[in-house]
């Protein structure tokens, strides 16, 4: 097994987190867990909605990540997800409300695995000790779904799943990268956490916004749909060609809360987004609930996953 990089010493020099509000990326993880305390001995839908209902995440909530989601309510808007777009995606990653995205200059070339430990080289400034916590925070979700037997696509998913969090070494700004996702350019469900952060949003000044359809034509499906822009999206865009559909959702739609958690937006869905959103769910108690002190092994995972990639994946990837 030639050519295996080593994590966690690669040969780029470690990135600060992009400036604040947010310590760093894992304090918004953080406050999720905190919004959906893992439910214990019930079904997982039930267990979680019941959980949610009786906390007040807004008292728990940090300063920092309550100043996060003002940034993040404040800027998402219509004209800065279409530009986005533009600037990050191809003339064939998609064609959400019959708005072609720009050409895309790929920023890096680069294979899986490298990747992962590019997206490592962002470190916290916070805890000398979390060198490795992206790469940790993909590997425990993703042996946590292969200990419980899943195909071998969604163990993948789970390796993967936050690897669009490299925007942040692009220069994004936090409130761009991380957060809840949602739609732009139709009414904002109250299900939006923070909802009075909203109330800052220039959007709220377009009449043609401020209906439940939008722009939108009912049941249009969700590709059509733009979403606010962040990692979710991105990695979506980078990996369209090489996973099959259920696993696309998994990682495009990881943080819509408000369509997992609580079911809005049903009206804007089509029958495949109906059909494939249960493995949101799914997945979405992996990514939350595989949090522990126990710290994987990376170098003795390596050659599993290194295989498991290449089952899937071409040797490199524009980024
Ligand atoms: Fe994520
Ligand atoms: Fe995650």
């Amino acid at each position: 097994m030639a050519n295996i990089p080593s994590l966690g010493r690669t040969m780029v020099e470690p990135t600060r987190n992009s400036a604040g509000p947010l310590d760093d990326l894992e304090q918004w993880d953080d406050h999720l867990r905190r919004r959906y305390p893992q439910p214990a001995d019930a079904p997982p839908s039930a267990a979680a909605k019941q959980a949610h209902e009786f906390r007040d995440y807004r008292a728990e909530a940090r300063p920092q990540v309550k100043e996060f989601y003002r940034q993040h309510h404040r800027h998402q808007t219509v004209d800065f997800v279409r530009a986005k777009r533009d600037e990050y995606l191809s003339p064939l990653s998609g064609t959400a409300t019959g708005q072609m995205a720009g050409p895309r200059a790929p920023r890096r070339r680069m294979g899986v695995w490298e990747a992962l430990e590019y997206l490592n080289t962002l470190v916290d400034d916070s805890d000398p000790d979390t060198s490795l916590a992206q790469i940790e925070h993909c590997l425990q979700t993703s042996e946590a779904i292969r200990r419980d037997g899943h195909p071998r696509w969604f163990i993948l998913t789970g390796l993967i799943h936050d690897l669009g969090k490299i925007l942040c070494l692009y220069g994004e700004p936090q409130w761009a990268v991380v957060g809840d996702t949602f739609p732009v350019g139709c009414n904002w469900s109250e299900a939006i956490v923070f909802p009075e952060f909203l109330q800052e949003n220039p959007d709220r000044n377009v009449p043609e916004y401020q209906t439940a359809r939008g722009i939108y034509e009912p049941g249009c499906g969700l590709d059509r749909v733009l979403m606010t822009w962040g990692h979710d999206e991105y990695l979506y865009h980078v990996v369209r060609e090489h996973l099959p559909p259920e696993a696309l959702y998994m990682i495009r739609y990881h943080s819509f809360y408000p369509a997992h958690r609580d079911g809005a937006y049903a009206h804007l869905m089509n029958d495949d987004d109906r059909r494939y959103f249960r493995w949101v769910n799914v997945f979405n108690r992996y990514d939350l609930y595989t949090k522990s002190a126990e710290r994987p092994d990376v170098k003795a995972l390596q050659p599993y996953y290194q295989e498991l990639v290449a089952e899937f994946f071409p040797p490199a990837l524009d980024w």
